[in-house]
């Protein structure tokens, strides 16, 4: 008796936790992520990073902002092959989520770049993304009153590439996804996820995938080679920055959270479905030279591949649209 009482305290008390979880507003989650000692977030940069965030004057020709690649609905990615930038021309890769970019240890599919600081200014003067130039861009946003009066509020300076880089890294740290259904599942609601779900867990776990998408972000931000081809062609990969050869099919390892809104896949978006990624590490990848050890051939019954996908599933987290309600999708 005794023992059962204790059980029904613990499930009430579980209860409660749920509930309070599900009270949490996003505020109360932004005091968690880190950021770096000279851009310390506030609500006022972080709307100033969003609003240039939706601001097609980016782009030399004002047709494209960062949330056209990065879009809301599809959890700040865009559903392509990969991306189209300015006067349709093509990038060179499959737009990556922002979602949880605050926990990112390095940046890009290279993991070359330390902050999200320094990553603003890439794709504004990619050609093929946003074409355009600094030095032209930043006297036209300083006359646009609302910027240049934000930037003297919130900085004590002119609108400039400080400003700019500053207030939209605060924005993408602002972008957290950390309530999916495995979440609520780590934190004792046991009912949070289906048992296809838990199934699909215990092989995520017992298959050697968590060796670089170890939770919680499931990836281990480092950049490594998953035997995606046996000859990288034209992207080889971080082996751009260095040109070292050791460094050739390496990428870094996206997150798993919200992997069933960001397809398609890999960093040429050449995997269209959950099922073709599992069949590529099902087959062991394609031995390149340098294909992390880890990566072997093994079996799964068609329903252990249902319960994988499912897993894959539990680790979707949209509550974040509620701040993006035009972009519902
Ligand atoms: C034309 C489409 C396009 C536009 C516009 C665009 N991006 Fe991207 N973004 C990409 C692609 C493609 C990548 C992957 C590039 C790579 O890793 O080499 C990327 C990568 C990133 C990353 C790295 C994420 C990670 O996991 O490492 C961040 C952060 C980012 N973009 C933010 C922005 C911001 C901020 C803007 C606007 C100033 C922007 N992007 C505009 C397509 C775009
Ligand atoms: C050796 C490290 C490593 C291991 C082990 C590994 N992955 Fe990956 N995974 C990567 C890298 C690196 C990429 C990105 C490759 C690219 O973009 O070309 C990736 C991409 C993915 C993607 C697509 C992500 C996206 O946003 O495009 C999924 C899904 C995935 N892996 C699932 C798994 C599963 C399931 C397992 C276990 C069966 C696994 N991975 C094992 C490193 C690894």
């Amino acid at each position: 008796m005794h023992h059962l009482t204790s059980v029904i305290k613990l499930v009430f008390l579980g209860g409660i936790f749920i509930l309070l979880c599900s009270c949490e507003s996003p505020e109360d989650l932004t005091k968690e992520y880190p950021f770096p000692s000279d851009n310390q977030p506030s609500a006022e940069k972080i709307e100033l990073g969003r609003a240039l965030f939706f601001d097609k004057r980016l782009s030399l020709d004002e047709s494209i902002a960062c949330a056209d690649c990065h879009n809301p609905a599809y959890a700040f990615t865009d559903r392509k092959t990969v991306s189209e930038g300015i006067q349709g021309k093509h990038a060179e890769r499959n737009a990556p989520t922002l979602l949880n970019s605050a926990f990112l240890q390095t940046v890009m599919f290279d993991a070359h770049l330390k902050t999200l600081e320094l990553q603003v200014i890439v794709p504004i003067q990619e050609a093929t993304e946003m074409g355009h130039n600094m030095k032209l861009l930043i006297p036209k946003l300083r006359a646009v009153p609302a910027y240049q009066k934000a930037a003297k509020i919130l900085f004590n300076r002119d609108f400039d590439a400080w400003v700019l880089t500053r207030s939209i890294a605060a924005f993408e740290r602002s972008l957290l996804s950390l309530n999916s259904p495995y979440d609520q599942f780590m934190r004792g609601n046991k009912r949070a996820m289906t048992s296809d779900q838990r199934a699909g867990m215990k092989l995520f776990n017992a298959l050697y995938c968590t060796t670089c998408h170890p939770a919680p972000y499931f990836t281990n931000f480092k950049a490594e080679n998953n035997g995606l081809y046996t000859d990288y062609g034209n992207d080889k990969g971080r082996f751009r920055i260095n040109l070292d050869s050791a460094d050739i099919g390496f990428f870094k390892t996206p997150t798993l959270r919200n992997i069933e809104l960001t397809y398609p896949y890999m960093h040429d978006g050449s995997l269209k479905t959950l099922d073709e990624v599992i069949g590529h590490y099902l087959a062991g990848g394609k031995h390149p030279k340098g294909q992390h050890p880890s990566i072997l051939p093994f079996q799964l019954t068609t329903k252990e591949k249902k319960h994988l996908v499912s897993f894959l599933g539990a680790l979707t987290d949209t509550s974040y649209l509620k701040n993006f309600q035009s972009y519902a999708p």
